[in-house]
């Protein structure tokens, strides 16, 4: 193969893998089978071998990289990143518009989210291509975690349609329960400690300073944010530009007229929880229109145009089949 021809190929193995990403992350199909992925992947790692100068730090195959880090640099947000006053009843969510309505006395219209348990980091997007990624830290200055967001497939390394200029997308890095529930199985088998929820594994993830040990965890996302670029007016319609540009969203978001409806899928979303494969902590309640929500302007930390509606604390009824007890170096005595 002339490197003409390798270059015309990577190209397209590139975009190919791209657009397979995309189908299973965002679409939630798939085309071609895992194995057949792993052959593409392979390819381009070994054109790449072969011509290195044609390896680019948005190339699939350059997700983990680099050596561990000695300590995370600070980053500060482009803009600060809000928490969500939170609601406990339909009650509460009648007094916050009552609020938001002496304020700007106009009819709302809401788009409803899960609200996902996981955590936050914000995505920093130059001429489409992923520069830095960041947790929230204080809202003000976060940590740069750019090198462990890289290795999560579900995050775009380019967008796939070229932004001019800055970009920057928000959501929720978090694990599917059944994934956590693996990786627990093999702390057991290791006589290792065992982890408390999904979200402390996300957290202590994507604080680690050896990015290949983060490859190795089944991290997620889900974006739930874009703060500048896209022109969009609505929720609605910066929830389907995040999906256009290759980010998965919430699944089963909805656009509803008044509190009532929001109420009727309250009823729904809590029994329908226990089933979702990921924890869900409640649901997120925005106006859909952004400018009448950038009107409504910001409280303390959090905006007025969006509040968490949270769900009781998650109960289940388990049969404890086993206590094994485990003896640790010192003697210790763990029930497992
Ligand atoms: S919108 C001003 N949408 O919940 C912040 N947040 O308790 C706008 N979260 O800080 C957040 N799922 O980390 C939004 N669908 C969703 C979410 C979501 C989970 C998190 C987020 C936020 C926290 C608030």
């Amino acid at each position: 193969m002339t490197k003409t021809e390798a270059t015309a190929r990577v190209t397209k193995l590139k975009k190919e893998i791209n657009h397979h990403r995309y189908l299973y992350h965002v679409k939630d199909t798939q085309e071609i089978s895992d194995a057949a992925l792993d052959s593409l992947k392979r390819e381009l790692d070994t054109l790449e071998l072969e011509y290195p100068d044609l390896v680019t730090s948005d190339s699939p195959t350059q997700r983990v990289g680099g050596e561990p880090l000695a300590e995370f640099s600070k980053v500060r947000h482009r803009t600060r990143m809000l928490s969500l006053q939170d609601a406990f009843s339909v009650e509460d969510l009648m007094n916050w518009e009552t609020r938001n309505k002496k304020v700007v006395a106009q009819d709302f219209s809401y788009f409803v989210e899960l609200k996902i348990d996981g955590v936050a980091v914000a995505l920093q997007y130059q001429d489409g291509v992923l520069v830095r990624a960041a947790t929230r830290g204080d809202g003000s200055v976060g940590e740069d975690v750019t090198h462990n967001i890289r290795t999560i497939d579900a995050i775009p390394l380019t967008l796939r349609e070229k932004i001019p200029g800055p970009v920057e997308v928000r959501g929720e890095v978090y694990m599917l329960k059944k994934e956590f529930d693996a990786l627990n199985k093999e702390q057991g088998k290791k006589q290792a400690k065992l982890y408390a929820n999904p979200r402390n594994v996300v957290a202590g993830s994507i604080r680690q300073l050896d990015p290949s040990q983060v490859a190795s965890r089944p991290l997620r996302f889900f974006a739930w944010e874009i703060t500048a670029g896209d022109g969009s007016t609505t929720r609605a319609a910066e929830y389907k530009a995040l999906q256009d540009l290759g980010f998965p969203v919430p699944p089963d978001a909805a656009k509803l007229a008044t509190i009532k409806d929001v109420a009727k899928l309250i009823d729904g979303e809590e029994k329908k929880r226990l089933k979702r494969p990921f924890l869900v902590d409640g649901l997120v309640l925005k106006i859909d229109d952004l400018a009448l929500s950038e009107r409504l302007g910001v409280v303390g930390k959090a905006p007025r145009g969006s509040i968490a509606f949270k769900f009781a604390a998650e109960e289940a009824t388990t049969v404890v089949e086993d206590i094994v007890v485990q003896v640790g170096r010192t003697g210790t005595l763990t029930p497992v």
